[in-house]
């Protein structure tokens, strides 16, 4: 199968899923999620294939978010509706996929950038990554899973740092606060991440897929955080900070807060 915003290749058993849009740093727009779900589906379903690398095109991005161009102008409804169905169709979904998924984070990954790599089960990163949840910069919240899963994986006061400021940690200050298993050089990140695949291929496929669904099952709580932020994250867009925050984005400049 072909697709227009992703790249998908097989070597022995394991298989490479390039997110291609590299003029705009690989930002997830609606087709990139919905080839995504697609491509993984696929894999997931591919009796040839045991382990999936994910990674972004060129040398600068893994993903820097979603595309704010795509939601600038929506209503809370849309908003809440944005979240809930790329949780759905992405981040849930690689989370839960039966074979391991692995992020080669080869550049920034940022808000929805980072929230897929964190889906994924576990992270590489080349020694030039840059990650951050920089959604309040734009008058948002992370609304793709970021507000449960990076707590889960650093902790609560180093994410509410992360989440507040808005700002970056480099690559090995990710490995220091467990976001990524390993740091190497953006050469050395694909043939690392293969090495690591082809050790996991020597065990049972079966027993790897109970394991990944018995370690997420302790991560489900009584109460839905994802529910909570879906809901908080279509909130956001009822607010002028919302708009001015994207505006200014798309506008180059700084935003300048009304505070509403
Ligand atoms: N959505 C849409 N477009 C994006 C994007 C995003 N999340 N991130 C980058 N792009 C686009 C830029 O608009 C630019 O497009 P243009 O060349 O048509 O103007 C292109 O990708 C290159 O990005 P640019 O900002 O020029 O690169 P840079 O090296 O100066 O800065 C970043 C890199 C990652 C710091 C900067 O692109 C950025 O802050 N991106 C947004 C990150 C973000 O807020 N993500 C969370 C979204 S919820």
């Amino acid at each position: 199968m072909s697709y227009n915003t992703i790249l998908v290749t097989k070597k022995d058993v394991v298989a490479t899923v390039v997110i291609n849009r590299p003029k705009k740093l690989n930002a997830l727009n609606k087709e990139t999620i919905q080839e995504l779900h697609q491509a993984i589906s696929t894999l997931n379903d591919d009796e040839d294939v045991k382990v999936i690398v994910l990674t972004g095109s060129g040398e600068k991005a893994f993903v820097a978010g979603a595309d704010i161009s795509e939601f600038a102008d929506f209503s809370m409804e849309e908003g809440q509706k944005l979240a809930a169905k790329g949780q759905e169709l992405l981040f849930d979904f690689v989370e839960s996929m039966s074979k391991p998924v692995i992020a080669a984070v080869n550049g920034f990954a940022l808000g929805g950038g980072l929230e897929l790599a964190m889906a994924c089960h576990f992270r590489v990163a080349s020694d030039n990554a840059k990650m951050g949840l920089p959604e309040v910069s734009l008058g948002l919240i992370p609304g793709y899973g970021g507000t449960q899963r990076l707590p889960q994986l650093v902790g609560k006061g180093r994410a509410m740092e992360m989440i507040m400021t808005a700002g970056m940690i480099s690559a090995e200050q990710a490995k220091d606060y467990g976001l990524v298993n390993h740091v190497t050089s953006q050469e050395d990140l694909l043939p690392l991440c293969y090495k690591i695949a082809n050790k996991i291929c020597n065990n049972s496929s079966v027993a790897i897929s109970y394991a990944i669904k018995a370690v997420n099952a302790g991560f489900m709580n009584t109460v839905n955080g994802y529910e909570q932020e879906i809901e908080a994250f279509g909130a956001c867009f009822g607010t002028d900070d919302f708009s001015e925050g994207t505006t200014a984005f798309l506008e180059k400049r700084k935003a300048d807060f009304p505070g509403s």
